[in-house]
């Protein structure tokens, strides 16, 4: 198996992981109020105390986590990746190592139990996003890409600031995040920038804090952001997709995940226009499977706990499109390259099933081909995934194919319908000998 080289390094934590291939990332904090992106303290430059009112005023009254949950399960998502904490510094859980917390606000109460409840009940596995960065803790220098960087006066208090007690408590919060809510499958650390006016893992102390989170957790996945080179169970390809799959110096496949967004922005952005169609969406599910990837998709909750309407019409059309064509999707990968994967069309493979999945993503006049001897000599069978109705593997007529020119009898043409079926991406599963 490709991921044999991996898999001596991580101990077979990541099988699951590339396995169930699709999850939500849920980006939700105090930015949610806002409604402007994420990162508007740093766009804004706003200080401590002019974001407080936000504080002062949360309270997601509508929230419902069995909700959510659902949705996720619906669409196909096997996992969820929830911000514990974003750059803002505020934090969804009880933590006894800070005031900054949603059971202080008037909302009153501890957000992430419930919602890790949730998604377990429905059978998803859990991820917890920390950000590295805390643009709200008291020592965490300012730097960079602080809300405060070209304010003088705060960037003099950083001789008093001291970047080791942030530190401690980066680690105290972790250890939390891995004592008070079972077994966790994935941390997502977010993250580095080493350098002048930056911060990387001597200021984390990302090898300490790996070693605390092994030996309390071994099975745990950790992303590549802790700026500590191999040691990230999987690459973190963020709003591009990868052009091929990703391998590691020797040529050897490497897990990764591409994390992208509806819109563009991750926290709730209520004036965004620039939402992506349904139908593309899911062509970069199929896309990053197609090169042994993983899609993690985000949902930013609006301030009142909700799944914005436009995140719900998307989730219900993968809900629609996941239900007849897992099979496509879990426990694929990338196809064996003999496998050429003609025009138009988007392939993956399930070794265990031996059989290949054709993504129609352009329907073509009548006729697919496919070159090479590998499908000559392996394709048995043919059928639609929707319906399950055989496809011929009856290609062009001799006098079609005598115009052809397509190298002689090296290759299979499957025969389709004149229309295209009623499902945004048609799949052909070719069964193999
Ligand atoms: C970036 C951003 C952040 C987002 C993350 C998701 O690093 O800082 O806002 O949470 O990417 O991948």
């Amino acid at each position: 198996m490709a991921n044999s080289a991996k898999k001596k390094v991580d101990n077979g934590r990541t099988d699951w992981f590339v396995h169930d291939r699709f999850g939500m990332f849920i980006h939700w904090g105090l930015y949610s109020m806002p409604a402007r992106h994420e990162w508007v303290r740093h766009n804004e430059k706003i200080s401590n105390e002019q974001y407080q009112k936000y504080f002062g005023r949360f309270n997601p009254d509508l929230y419902n986590p069995k909700d959510w949950a659902r949705m996720a399960k619906d669409a196909g998502m096997k996992y969820f990746v929830i911000t514990t904490k974003h750059h803002e510094g505020f934090c969804l859980w009880d933590s006894k190592y800070t005031d900054y917390k949603a059971p202080k606000t008037p909302c009153g109460k501890d957000l992430l139990k419930p919602m890790v409840e949730a998604f377990r009940n429905e059978g998803l596995k859990v991820g917890f996003y920390y950000s590295l960065i805390d643009w709200h803790h008291p020592h965490f220098t300012v730097d960079k890409l602080h809300p405060m960087r070209e304010n003088q006066e705060e960037r003099k208090k950083n001789a008093h600031r001291n970047i080791k007690k942030y530190t401690d408590y980066l680690h105290s919060q972790v250890r939390e995040l891995l004592t008070k809510f079972g077994d966790i499958d994935i941390l997502w650390f977010d993250f580095s920038y080493p350098g002048e006016d930056g911060k990387g893992r001597d200021d984390w102390q990302s090898q300490k804090l790996l070693d605390m989170i092994r030996k309390l957790q071994p099975n745990v996945m950790i992303d590549n952001r802790l700026n500590l080179p191999g040691s990230g169970d999987f690459e973190t390809p963020e709003q591009f997709q990868p052009l091929e799959g990703l391998k590691d110096k020797d040529g050897n496949p490497i897990v990764w995940e591409a994390c992208q967004t509806f819109s563009g922005s991750w926290g709730y952005h209520r004036d965004e226009q620039s939402w992506r169609e349904p139908d593309e969406l899911l062509r970069t599910l199929i896309d990053s499977v197609s090169k042994n990837g993983n899609l993690l998709l985000n949902v930013g909750p609006t301030a009142r706990g909700e799944f914005d309407y436009r995140a719900q019409d998307r989730l219900a059309f993968f809900a629609e499109w996941m239900r007849r064509h897992g099979r496509s999707i879990y426990g694929c990968r990338q196809a064996p390259p003999e496998f050429k994967c003609p025009a138009g069309c988007s392939l993956t493979y399930n070794p265990v099933a031996n059989r290949l999945y054709l993504h129609i993503l352009a329907w073509p006049y009548k006729h697919i081909t496919m070159t090479g001897k590998a499908y000559t000599d392996r394709v048995e069978y043919a059928q639609f995934l929707h319906d399950g109705s055989e496809i011929l593997l009856r290609g062009l007529e001799p006098w079609q194919e005598a115009n052809h020119k397509l190298g002689g009898k090296e290759n299979i043409s499957i025969t389709l319908p004149q229309t295209k079926p009623n499902v945004a991406v048609p799949v052909v599963e070719l069964f193999l000998k």
